[in-house]
């Protein structure tokens, strides 16, 4: 859409060359991807509706001193964010049981865990994002044992703070995916939140009737993705009329 150069195409996301140095472009497409990009459509309007959410969970996350990378929205579909070096990791929080977790351990699907357990997994599409522990990635450098601390800590406030958001407007927070960056000051660098926190890296379910709200109604043919998301947004008091 711009003369801007392209950093980095993702499945769901373009990274453009910011206006200013330490800073770049996120692009939100349409695109939905799932099972490792092996199913693929076009949602007309998710990059629409994903650039708000996320402008605005990431921006109440700063309000409670989760530091990430965005900085504000410019239009539609187009967030200006801070430039970080990503952790090669996805950082999973899960309340409930659903997804992997269910089909690895043989649980229930909507079974409450004990308690919140946060995984780690290998940002890699050709190995289709093997799940790791601290062990592997401390030993081959994706993160150093002081960044990973830091990772499980805010990813767990953001775990506290998203769930009762969710709440309160009768979402139950099933589970999620974060990504971090680094950002460097000098000789010190720190972790930030990253990438989109949206209905794509979410389980979101009706408290009431547990229907899914989230991209599982994309991976499992439910129907309706478009209005799930649109009806999240809706219920967070954002986009109170369509684009
Ligand atoms: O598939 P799984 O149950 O491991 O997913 C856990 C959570 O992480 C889900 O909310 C899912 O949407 C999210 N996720 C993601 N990107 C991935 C893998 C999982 O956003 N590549």
């Amino acid at each position: 859409t711009t003369r801007r150069k392209k950093i980095y195409e993702g499945k769901a996301k373009i990274l453009y060359e910011g206006p200013e140095p330490g800073t770049l472009i996120q692009y939100f497409k349409d695109d939905a991807t799932a099972f490792n990009a092996q199913k693929k459509a076009i949602l007309e309007g998710k990059g629409v509706i994903n650039n708000r959410i996320s402008e605005y969970i990431m921006t109440r996350l700063n309000g409670i001193g989760v530091q990430n990378h965005f900085i504000r929205r410019l239009n539609l579909r187009e967030q200006l964010i801070k430039e970080v070096e990503i952790v090669p990791l996805e950082v999973v929080v899960r309340n409930i049981a659903a997804g992997s977790i269910a089909t690895r351990l043989g649980l229930t699907e909507g079974q409450p865990l004990p308690r919140s357990i946060i995984e780690f997994y290998y940002k890699d599409d050709k190995l289709g994002d093997p799940m790791v522990t601290e062990e592997h990635i401390t030993a081959f450098n994706w993160a150093a044992t002081q960044e990973i601390d830091d990772m499980m800590a805010m990813a767990l406030r953001v775990n506290d703070y998203l769930s009762g958001l969710f709440a309160g407007v009768g979402i139950t927070l099933v589970d999620f995916k974060v990504e971090f960056g680094r950002v460097y000051e000098g000789d010190f660098s720190r972790v930030i939140l990253a990438d989109e926190i949206s209905p794509d890296s979410c389980r979101l379910w009706d408290t009431v009737t547990n229907e899914k709200l989230d991209k599982d109604r994309f991976r499992r043919d439910l129907g309706n993705v478009i209005e799930s998301y649109t009806e999240v947004a809706r219920r967070l008091g954002i986009m109170k009329e369509m684009p």
